[in-house]
Order: structure tokens, then C-alpha cells, then sequence
């Protein structure tokens, strides 16, 4: 990956890569005032680098919905744990927080760790992409770990790139990635009935063209036609190979942060934060047109 900053389309703009094993940071961008010669840049960009960081951001609601859109059209927020789902008014934004009000989580997946996985791929057509805007951060603890899903599959050895070829992966619709049940769900604990999706376990990008592993999330996680005991050991082999610390890249949160990534190419996991300081973060995913393709 190349160190030296990119100009763009708009004066003063640059692409930075992190130098990790994925994301740039785009420097000097208002999203409110974006171009549509300056969003091809951002687009290559985002493709090249599977994610992109903003900071200094000052965005309503409005505005991250509206630079979300650029992207494609919007899911809604998941059901989350806590009963609510959205900001009021704005059914596309999920809330990510620990903060507590009049008795209620205002948001998702509390102040614990949120393991490994892709978002939503329960679904037939997971989102594409998420974007999430930070509005506050805890002063320690909380970040966020990216990883490179193509370099996962690239790393593994030619034997098992065979064994996985043409398999398919039950993708869990239980457990949200921080260990929470889905509201309206009732736990099945068995991975081979347990309800959820099966997409390929190799699939490539409808627009890289590169080939990337797809797991999802470990839990409830079965692949197709083997017996549960096959699945298990073939899928801890390949997540030993995905969560790699050097295919990853963390992410310490500022306030006016915004982090755009590529569900169909990476994964994510968060730390732990110490539950009496606020984190308040505001989530877009955007849908695909395409569902996962070998
Ligand atoms: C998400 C997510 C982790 C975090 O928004 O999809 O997994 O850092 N968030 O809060
Ligand atoms: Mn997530």
C-alpha cells in the first residue's frame, strides 16, 4: 500500500491510506458539500481502501442520511435489544450507545465488547456498506477494529482455498454482535436449526471483482451439508486466518468522526468502554443491489 497522500477533485482534499492493512483518511472534506466529481473520488477511493475515515464532521441526522444516499438506498435500522430501534423520525438510522434515559438504552449493544462480525448478513441482500458517525466518545476504551477480508482469503493456503469453494454459510439471525437476543427472536442454540441466511463462503465483490471470505458472525454460524462437528472445526480454521491482528486496523473515536465501511470485504469488532461514560454513535447501512455472489 502506498504511503504518499492522493490530491482530489476538490482543493486542499487528500486521500491518506492508515498505512494498516485497509482504510485512508480522507482530509479537508465537508460531507455536506459534496460534488459529484469529488464523490467518483471518494467512491475509488473507498473501493481501493474498503474504508474511509472524516473528521471534524458537524452533521444533523439529515445530513448523514443525505450523504448516505449517495451511496444507494437506505435499509432501516435493525430491531435492536433494547426496543428502540431508530432516532425518532429517521427509521434509517440505528443508535449505538450506552446511554441510558429515564430508564431506557436510547441505543445498541450497551458498553460491552461487540465481537467480530459483518453487519446484517442475516438478511438475503445484507447492506453493502455502513457509516458511522460519532457523536460522542468515551475518553478511553471503545475503539473500533476493521479487518481486510480479501487479504484473509488471499492468506489462506491453496488446500483450504479448495475446501471452501462452493460451500455455502448459515449466517445466524439470533444474536446481534454484542451478544444480545433480537427482540422477537427465541434463541435456537443448535447452528444447524437455528434460524438465518446462507450466503457463499467465498464470494467476490460486484465491483472489485476481488474474491473475499464471508463469515458473518462465529455464533450459530453452520456451513451447509457438513456435519455440525466438519462445520465447527473447518470454520474456527478459517476464523483463526480472518482475525489475524495484521490483517486489522483500529480506530480511536473523536466526537464529529465519521467511518465509512464495506460490509462485502471486511469485518468489525469493538472493545469494551468503561459504562459510566457516554458513547453516542448514529449508523446508516446502506443496501445493496446485489445479494452475495460466488
Ligand atoms: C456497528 C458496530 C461498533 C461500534 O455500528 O455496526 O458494530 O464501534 N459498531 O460501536
Ligand atoms: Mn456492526
Amino acid at each position: 500500500m502506498h504511503m504518499s497522500p492522493t490530491e482530489t477533485g476538490k482543493a486542499g482534499t487528500t486521500v491518506v491510506p492508515t498505512g494498516g492493512a485497509l482504510g485512508a483518511e480522507i482530509r479537508n472534506a465537508d460531507l455536506r458539500t459534496i460534488d459529484d466529481r469529488y464523490f467518483a473520488v471518494i467512491l475509488g477511493a473507498w473501493h481501493d481502501h474498503l474504508l474511509l475515515l472524516f473528521r471534524e464532521q458537524e452533521l444533523s441526522d439529515e445530513e448523514l442520511i443525505a450523504f448516505s444516499k449517495r451511496f444507494g438506498e437506505l435499509d432501516w435500522a435493525p430491531v435492536q435489544e433494547s426496543g428502540r430501534r431508530f432516532v425518532e423520525g429517521h427509521p434509517e438510522i440505528y443508535v449505538v450507545s450506552n446511554v441510558v434515559e429515564n430508564g431506557v438504552a436510547i441505543g445498541s449493544l450497551g458498553a460491552g465488547e461487540a465481537t467480530w462480525h459483518t453487519d446484517m448478513s442475516y438478511m438475503e441482500v445484507p447492506p453493502k456498506a455502513s457509516m458511522l458517525y460519532a457523536l460522542e466518545a468515551p475518553p478511553s476504551g471503545g475503539d473500533t477494529y476493521f479487518n481486510n477480508m480479501y487479504a484473509a482469503y488471499e492468506s489462506l493456503p491453496a488446500d483450504l482455498k479448495r475446501r471452501i469453494e462452493g460451500l455455502s454459510l448459515k449466517h445466524d439471525g439470533t444474536y446481534n454482535s454484542g451478544g444480545y437476543l433480537r427482540q422477537g427472536v427465541t434463541a435456537v442454540d443448535d447452528p444447524m436449526t437455528s434460524p438465518g441466511v446462507y450466503h457463499p463462503l467465498v464470494c467476490t465483490h460486484p465491483e472489485t471483482r476481488r474474491r473475499a471470505i464471508y463469515l458473518g458472525r462465529r455464533r450459530n454460524a453452520y456451513i451447509g451439508g457438513l456435519s455440525l462437528a466438519e462445520s465447527e472445526s473447518l470454520l474456527e480454521e478459517l476464523w483463526l486466518y480472518a482475525a489475524r491482528p495484521e490483517l486489522a486496523w483500529g480506530h480511536k473515536w473523536r466526537p464529529g468522526d465519521l467511518v465509512l465501511w464495506d460490509n462485502r470485504c471486511t469485518m468489525h469488532r469493538r472493545d469494551s468502554f468503561d459504562a459510566a461514560s457516554r458513547r453516542v454513535m448514529h449508523r446508516t447501512q446502506i443496501r445493496d443491489e446485489v445479494a452475495p455472489r460466488s
